[in-house]
């Protein structure tokens, strides 16, 4: 079943996000916490916590191909399709972005954001 997206503004523009030195940010999106990254010129949304053990992915880095390096074991993710780029075998849920005349907005499955 294809489930729709509903699409949450969260900025004005690309440049009101304000990331830390390692190229992340967190914010909050319909009560849930979102990690968003910039690598190069490529912003990227994907869930707050590692699928692997939790991790806060925002206090982790981006490596200099633009993978995410979480914090806690160093697994590491393309946070463009979510994939496991170590080889442990998990997959970290990505969110869409669209970067739009009237803002940046993130697209979030059918109203639940962490459901599959
Ligand atoms: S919790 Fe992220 S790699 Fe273990």
């Amino acid at each position: 079943m294809k489930s729709t997206l509903s699409w949450y503004k969260i900025a004005e523009s690309r440049e009101e996000i304000e990331f830390s030195p390692n190229g992340m940010a967190e914010l909050e999106v319909s009560g849930k916490k979102i990690c968003l990254g910039l690598h190069r010129d490529t912003l990227f949304a994907c869930t707050h916590k590692c699928p692997h053990a939790g991790g806060i992915l925002a206090d982790g880095y981006l490596d200099a191909s633009g993978n995410l390096v979480c914090p806690l074991h160093r697994y590491r993710f393309d946070p463009r399709n979510g994939r496991n780029v170590s080889g442990e075998g998990y997959f970290l849920k990505t969110f869409p972005l669209e970067i739009r005349e009237e803002g940046v907005f993130i697209g979030i499955a059918g109203g639940s954001l962490f459901g599959g």
